[in-house]
């Protein structure tokens, strides 16, 4: 998709459709004087008969509307002038994308609202739109609504940059939103490795693949443990963007995601039922390759560099036994208690070999815990920490990125829940509060870097269709995490 951005709506004509994103419509005002102009004086009406009032999530369509060369104009509401957010104005705009791409519009102009800050606008209506971009349909032969947005005109008085930024988000969330999609047949951690290697490639980033003998070398037990049910060989894939300017030298960011290509449980194998949805076990590893492609866009001051273990957890002949004990690539000892708890395991590996790398800051996502899903649900992923400044940045990020996050805690008391008679920890305590001592378990691997863990198990993925974005995975903490880099 291409996007421009212009200050005013002198000509429609070369439009398949003009949306207007409207705050809602309050009683005894007069109505907008140019958009009302554009329907032909169809707003008096519409709020007469309930028909729009600009509602968020509200929309209604005019054909071949009096005012406007364009053949369709859109209405879609945002809601209480008052309460508007960048986070409304992406929704408003995709359910406008999104009901007009499915309808043959390719060429689309959005009108701003007023109220926010001009680059914050144009990002999140190029966000929104964006994100229509890519359907979960793609291995559909038949019945498939073809096409996409081709060309997007922001019509607003500013926002170069903002509308830079989320062209870039939009791509990388798109990316990630592909990977976790694909099925646990095809996305294996080769294939993950070999999309990764090609999209660094195209986006001029460096990319290393360590394969399965060097991590033998490197001591990649509590890893390799994980992989070894499986026929397929285990990956860690490695990407690295160096700033040509820095703002800070001593900076590094690291970004390490958990890339299950498909999750079983492995010997302690999970219930059949949605066990199809561990496909998405490899969302947090995806939401950082998204986010290097578009930090290598945007080109942010600050080197980062991401560091993605891949592995299929699977209940082979070879597979590790409940029991096992394993040894880290840190050195730490673990027993193994339950095979399904395999994301700890890896992402500890992982993030000592970050911390090797040089990187003096730390954020991991992984689809960690179905506690965390009990705990928050799906509407908010669960934000540990070892550092509470760190922290502050990443939340900070997340509310301008419109990603819903909690900061959850990690008292010394839930430690007791990891002791292991045999091994320095176990990789499982208790029913309760499995999240948080998933979160405690990593934070031994972490330590002394600042770090931030994201658990994304419940915000990666929609069990259901929502007005803006389709069933499927929802390439979460791309946005928050290139915010993040920008702003450091
Ligand atoms: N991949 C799962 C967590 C998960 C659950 C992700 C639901 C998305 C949706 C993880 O590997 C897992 O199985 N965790 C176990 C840990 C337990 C054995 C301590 C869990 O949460 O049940
Ligand atoms: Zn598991
Ligand atoms: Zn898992």
């Amino acid at each position: 998709m291409k996007a421009r951005l212009i200050p005013n709506l002198d000509s429609s004509a070369a439009l398949d459709a003009v949306a207007v994103l409207s705050p809602q419509m309050e009683e005894g005002r007069s109505p907008d004087e140019q958009v009302d102009a554009w329907t032909g004086g169809l707003l008096a009406d519409f709020w007469a008969r309930k028909e729009f009032r600009g509602k968020a999530l509200e929309t209604v369509v005019v054909h071949r509307p009096t005012g406007l060369e364009a053949p369709r104009l859109l209405l879609a509401g945002v809601g209480p002038e008052k309460d508007l957010d960048a986070a409304g104005v992406r929704r408003a705009a995709a359910v406008a994308a999104r009901a007009l791409k499915n309808k043959g519009v390719r060429r689309l102009a959005v009108v701003a609202p007023d109220g926010l800050e001009a680059d914050l606008t144009a990002q999140a209506i190029v966000e929104g739109v964006g994100l229509t971009s890519w359907e979960p349909d793609v291995y559909k032969t038949e019945d498939r609504p073809e096409g996409a947005m081709e060309e997007l005109v922001v019509v607003a008085s500013g926002g170069e940059e903002g509308l830079r930024r989320g062209l870039a988000i939009a791509e990388g969330r798109n990316f990630a939103r592909a990977l976790g999609n694909e099925p646990g047949n095809i996305l294996t951690p080769t294939e993950l490795a070999d999309r990764a290697r090609s999209m660094a490639a195209d986006a001029g980033l460096e990319c290393e693949v360590i394969e399965e003998e060097q991590l033998e070398q490197m001591g990649c037990g509590a890893l390799l443990g994980v992989a070894q049910g499986s026929v397929e060989p285990p990956v860690m894939i490695v990407l690295r963007y160096e700033p040509e300017t820095t703002s800070d030298a001593d900076m590094h960011l690291g970004l390490v995601g958990k890339a299950v290509t498909f999750d079983t449980g492995g010997i302690s194998i999970k219930p059949s039922a949605s066990m199809d949805e561990m496909k998405y076990d490899m969302a947090g590893g995806a939401a950082m390759l998204g986010a290097m492609k578009a930090i290598a866009a945007l080109k942010p001051s600050v080197a980062v560099t991401a560091v993605v273990p891949s592995v299929e957890n699977m209940p082979g002949a070879a597979a590790q036994r409940p029991g096992d004990v394993v040894t880290s690539m840190s050195g730490k000892t673990i027993e193994v208690l339950n095979t399904d708890a395999e994301g700890r395991l890896i992402l500890a590996d992982a993030l000592t070999h970050a911390q090797r790398l040089g990187c003096t800051h730390l954020v991991d996502a992984a689809t960690l815990t179905g506690s965390v899903v009990v705990a928050l649900g799906h509407e908010r992923g669960g934000v540990y920490t070892n550092d509470e400044e760190w922290q502050a940045k990443l939340l900070a990020s997340a509310t301008t990125a419109g990603e819903k996050m909690w900061p959850m805690p990690m008292d010394d008391e839930y430690k007791e829940q990891l002791k292991s008679p045999i091994a320095d920890l176990p990789n499982i305590g208790t029913r309760w509060g499995g999240s948080i001592t998933a979160a405690i378990f990593l934070k031994q691997f972490a330590d002394p870097t600042p770090w931030i863990h994201l658990d994304i198990a419940g915000t990666a993925w929609h069990d259901s269709n929502k007005p803006d974005i389709p069933k499927g995975p929802t390439g979460v903490a791309v946005a928050t995490l290139v915010d993040l880099a920008l702003s450091l």
